[in-house]
């Protein structure tokens, strides 16, 4: 059996819509036997289902299998393109051709708009929160001859919902996202064939403010990128007899009235069901000159509704409130039915957490309303789901509601960007399964179309720290390319002209933070560099590597400006470890020197740009940034090293960010290792990292020769640790460790989420270590599987959908006694680390018994297949701790075997 599936069009099943110039193929390889190579491919790709009309045809010898660029005749408009592949893994050994995919164009030409950008000639205003109310417009139109397909092309000024004939067209919320508007508005594609009848057909939409005019950020910023909002839409109809016609926005579009009061991201909606009944004026729209020159497609999954949760419970506090339960902190709305009275308000207020008492709690939230009001029409049960709004919460206030409500009256829905899932991880250990659940539930409430910090305050913003901190985890637990390739693409547009990365992307603050006293800092601004790096690993995608290249330097550059020293970066405003414990109680600054911490990123950002210039070709560069990190190392060790050997900050975050930089002198790395778990035992076997030291810690640990205390961390339930939370009842992460205290008292209200990934970034080592699913080459083309075991756990199962199929890993210990199981997708190959091995003699010999070349010719010959196999090399290596490695091809393989 040899079958090529899971055909991806720029990482996406299917994509419409795309402007891409050299969309990229990628496919799987399946098979049922083991050591599969690809060794040939063959795309066709058609203008028809039946490849009558090739426009490419290429059959090559290549191990290739995934980001092949198309290279046929120039694509157009709006065409739909349709590929096959087939692969031979030998000379003998050819697959079928795959099933037929395909994707399809958007507007390639910004001149392709003829549609005209329309408004109203004046949006209400509403006055409580000094929001301006959304607006609805429509367009009716009649059909006459047989439809063949209908195509829409739609995007705003601010956030739309789009309506034919009554129903709500895709299943995409808060669109077009949140892009820099000022340099780019992403329109949506959506194939409405289905939707449009011959006949009367009426086209309506609402648009209201969104991030484009709403308020963003914790000064109350308004009007961010302009302060009137807008829709744009152009309809393609393609007629059975050939023809087309194409419908748009313009002047003779129609007002009418619209019943949601007030709509803005972090404030909530207001919606007057009343209105309902009230006589439709209309008015004429207006058409804006607002350019039509940074209209690109979607590029990355847009919002859609992720899954549907329902409340634990509705109770009353102490102080008779009336609260719903969501049971977990989550990002989206909540739909609910209401039974009331003309003119009865309901009103759902969202917060995340409980005080003390048992009371609704929502300080943390600052200034953020997060109200939803519905006004009741009368005698009916409605059914309500807010617009252009989404809240972070678990629990919710409810007031006005009269009678009986019953928690099925009401859907936690669940909003985010559409990425794959691609990961599992399972341990026998409840806790750090629910670990990684808020990991994961971390990053659902904050990949909502910009990784944010959170989703709930007057913040959920892109701050670049937060998202380079935890990229590598992110790429366990879902497919992010597309998500960063969109974002970091603002990134770039938002650099400042000396290269300064902004705090956060989109960047709103534009020099406002900290009062102007900085516009960047080390390793939020860093992101410019790790978090394309990582995306290449994780993906094999050295397209981000092309696009970012430019940015990745000026961020380099900017910072050898900076200051007197070009090796150091010892000025300006460093947030370095952020929210470290290990100085004064209540400080948003840890001990760790800025300057060292600032230093190090800039090595650590400075080697990645080398081995990036060195991939891409640009051996100039390579050369000249691989001469400028050895200076900057240098510069380190002199600045932050004293002549014994120590380093200047005596911090754990200091040893674990030099030793996983590779910032440590060969003959002071013991040294410094013994002293990062000093400074851990001193703290009774505890962390004080914040944010820049914590991701790496059980890293340095494991890869040290201390993977024990990098589990004691892990397991320790008392504060500060992971599982603090945990017990304290967290279904996210928390921002900070002491978010709620041990005497339940919470830190500080002005800065207290409860669902903020950072921490969560241990996530990609508990995958790394626990389930031993690791990369030796970019994209996984060859992986390292090497778990660790702890007394601690008896059984673990993790799992990764790499582009070249999925990577599985299982082990379980029973009486000194592992079966590992592990499965490797073909096309690539592994090292495997057994680990902890009694009998190193014996595991060999069954190794090669049950795996070499003979035992699987002889198996597989029993089932038919006489195929000449690649000989499965075993060279096996034994290190000292009594672990083997060796390499293996591609296939299924269980080792069972006697620990020591
Ligand atoms: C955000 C962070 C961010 C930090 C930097 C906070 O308000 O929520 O996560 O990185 O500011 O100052």
């Amino acid at each position: 059996m040899l079958v090529v599936k899971n055909l991806k069009c720029e990482y996406l099943k299917n994509p419409i819509g795309i402007d891409v110039v050299n969309p990229r193929l990628s496919w799987e390889i399946i098979s049922d036997k083991r050591n599969v190579k690809q060794q040939q491919f063959q795309i066709q790709v058609a203008t028809d289902r039946e490849f009558n009309n090739i426009v490419w045809n290429v059959h090559t010898f290549s191990e290739k299998s995934i980001h092949i660029p198309y290279k046929g005749a120039p694509l157009q408009s709006s065409e739909r393109y349709f590929y096959r592949v087939k692969v031979w893994i030998s000379a003998e050994e050819e697959s079928e051709w795959s099933e037929v995919n395909f994707w399809e164009m958007g507007l390639l030409n910004s001149s392709e708009w003829t549609a005209k950008w329309i408004s109203v000639k004046e949006q209400k205003i509403n006055t409580e929160f000094n929001t301006r109310a959304p607006f609805c417009c429509f367009k009716t139109f009649s059909i006459s001859k047989t439809i063949k397909k209908a195509t829409i092309y739609v995007t705003s000024l601010g956030l739309y919902e789009l309506q034919l004939n009554g129903k709500r067209v895709g299943e995409d919320y808060l669109t077009p996202g949140w892009t820099d508007y000022n340099y780019r508005i992403q329109y949506q594609t959506y194939d409405v064939s289905d939707l449009i009848k011959t006949d009367e057909n009426k086209l309506n939409t609402t648009v209201g403010e969104g991030w484009y005019s709403g308020y963003l950020g914790w000064t109350k910023r308004k009007d961010t990128y302009g302060s009137k909002n807008a829709l744009i839409l152009q309809m393609y109809i393609y007629y059975e007899d050939g023809s087309y016609e194409v419908i748009c926005s313009d002047e003779s579009w129609k007002e009418e009235k619209c019943n949601i009061l007030m709509s803005d991201i972090y404030n909530g909606e207001i919606y007057d069901a009343r209105k309902e009944e009230e006589v439709n004026e209309t008015n004429n729209v207006v058409a804006l000159s607002y350019p039509k020159t940074h209209l690109v497609a979607q590029e990355n999954e847009p919002i859609r509704i992720q899954e549907e949760l329902k409340p634990l419970s509705i109770f009353k506090t102490p102080k008779d409130e009336l609260i719903l339960d969501m049971g977990q902190n989550m990002a989206g709305f909540v739909r609910f039915k209401v039974n009331g009275d003309k003119g009865q308000k309901v009103t759902l207020t969202h917060g995340e957490v409980l005080d003390k008492e048992g009371n609704f709690y929502r300080d943390n939230i600052r200034t953020a309303a997060q109200e939803i009001t519905y006004i009741c029409n009368g005698n009916r049960e409605e059914v309500y789901q807010p617009h252009f709004t989404f809240q972070g919460f678990r629990y919710v206030k409810l007031e006005g509601f009269k009678g009986d409500i019953k928690p099925s009256d009401f859907t936690g829905v669940v909003l985010h960007s559409d990425m794959k899932s691609i990961g599992t991880f399972e341990t026998s250990d409840k806790t750090i399964n629910q670990l990684q659940h808020n990991i994961l539930w971390g990053q659902k409430g904050n990949f909502v179309d910009v990784p944010t910090d959170c989703p709930q305050r007057d913040e959920r913003l892109g701050w670049t720290g937060d998202a380079q901190i935890f990229a590598r985890t992110a790429c366990f637990n879902m497919n992010v390319a597309p998500f960063f390739s969109k974002w970091l693409k603002d990134l770039s547009y938002n650099q400042m002209p000396d290269g300064a990365v902004p705090f956060v992307v989109p960047d709103i603050l534009k020099g406002t933070f900290a009062d102007g006293m900085g516009l960047t800092t080390a390793g939020w601004g860093d992101a410019a560099v790790i978090c394309p790096w990582t995306i290449y690993q994780c993906y094999g995608d050295d397209n981000i590597l092309k696009q970012q290249y430019d940015s990745m330097k000026k961020w380099i550059n900017y910072i050898r400006c900076q200051g007197d020293n070009e090796y150091l970066w010892d000025t300006g405003l460093q947030l370095a470890d952020w929210l470290a414990l290990d100085n004064e109680e209540g400080g948003f600054f840890g001990a760790t020197d800025g300057y060292l911490v600032a230093t190090a990123y800039y090595a650590y950002s400075t080697g990645i740009f080398a081995k990036v210039a060195k991939i891409l070709g640009n051996l100039d560069d390579y050369k000249l940034y691989s001469h400028l990190y050895d200076s900057i190392k240098e510069a380190y060790i002199n600045s932050f090293f004293d002549s014994q050997g120590n380093l200047t900050s005596e911090t754990q975050t200091a040893q674990v960010i030099s030793l996983y930089f590779d910032l440590v002198p060969e003959e002071y790395k013991e040294k410094v290792v013994k002293k990062l778990v000093q400074l851990i035992e001193k703290k009774d076997v505890h962390l004080d990292t914040g944010f820049l030291g914590t991701p790496y810690l059980c890293h340095v640990l494991s890869d040290n020769g201390y993977k024990d205390v990098a589990y004691k961390l892990l397991f320790n339930k008392d504060y500060p640790s992971w599982l603090y939370q945990v017990e304290r009842g967290a279904t996210t992460m928390w921002e900070h460790w002491d978010g709620i205290k041990v005497d339940g008292s919470f830190w500080d209200i002005g800065m207290n989420s409860f669902n903020h990934y950072a921490y969560g970034s241990v996530g990609a080592w508990m995958y790394q270590s626990i389930g031993g699913i690791d990369m030796l080459e970019p994209g996984y083309k060859k992986s390292k599987i090497a778990p660790k075991l702890s007394e601690c756990l008896s059984f673990t199962e993790a799992s990764l959908e790499t582009m070249y199929g999925k990577i599985a890993v299982k082990w379980q210990v029973v009486d000194k006694n592992i079966n590992l199981k592990v499965e490797i997708p073909h096309n690539t190959t592994a090292v495997i680390t057994l680990p902890n091995v009694k009998d190193a003699e014996k595991v060999k010999k069954d190794i090669i018994e049950g795996y070499s070349e003979k035992k699987l010719q002889f198996n597989l010959a029993g089932n038919g297949f006489s195929q000449n196999y690649i000989d499965t090399d075993f060279g096996f290596s034994l290190s000292k701790d009594g672990s083997l490695s060796f390499e293996v091809g591609s296939g299924k393989y269980t080792f069972i075997y006697a620990i020591n």
